[in-house]
């Protein structure tokens, strides 16, 4: 209700969320470790869930640790990471336009740095070896099972099929598409 200004503003909302439409995507942000992570018309919402992997890389890491948020999405994760741990330099990327402008919008509060491109392909070469902590809540649910998801999550995210397919995650097994170097430089430091 605070979110319309007007009763036509209302109606709007509430016909975009009869439609289908998730809350967040709605309303234009979601809450997401006590933060407001604005999130764009297309881009992944961040869910609770995974606030879990927030808690996980905030226990691993200190203040000032160079952080690393692939397939980033909104950029909630490394968001709250970076504010969790008060100083950090971060480094996000995610493939898709869409959440790369999102991102930075999140991000640049922090002073994060957003890349588009491929896994780690983006990344400055210059943090070979200096990454403290990774975190990724990457794509898990594989191409040729969206057609099975609600509408409420597969409309989630209109450029959706084309990002899994782009991805290849044909299987819950892991990313089928080989990789030309291996596993990311970041991930073996
Ligand atoms: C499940 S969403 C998670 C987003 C975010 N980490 C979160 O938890 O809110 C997965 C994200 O991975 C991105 N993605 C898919 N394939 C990618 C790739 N090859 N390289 C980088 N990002 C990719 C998608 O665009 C999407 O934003």
């Amino acid at each position: 209700m605070a979110a319309a200004r007007t009763p036509a503003d209302l109606a709007a909302l509430v016909d975009r969320r009869v439609a289908g439409l998730p809350l967040e995507q709605v309303l234009g942000w979601a809450e997401f470790c006590g933060l407001r992570v604005v999130v764009e018309p297309g881009v992944f919402v961040p869910r609770h869930r995974t606030e879990f992997l927030v808690r996980q890389a905030v226990a691993l890491a200190r203040p000032g640790a160079a952080v690393v948020d692939l397939c980033c999405g909104s950029g909630a994760v490394g968001l709250a990471v970076a504010v969790a741990l008060g100083r950090a330099t971060l480094h996000a990327v995610d493939v898709d336009p869409a959440a790369v402008r999102c991102a930075r919008r999140n991000l640049d509060a922090v002073g994060g740095e957003v890349h588009e491109g491929d896994l780690d392909d983006p990344l400055p070469a210059g943090l070979r070896g200096r990454v403290d902590v990774l975190v990724a809540n990457a794509p898990y649910v594989p191409t040729d099972a969206v057609g099975l998801l609600p509408p409420r999550r597969a409309c989630t995210k209109p450029g959706w099929r084309w990002t899994a397919a782009r991805t290849g995650w044909t299987s819950s097994a892991g990313w089928r598409r080989p990789r030309r170097g291996g596993w990311p430089p970041a991930a073996r430091c």
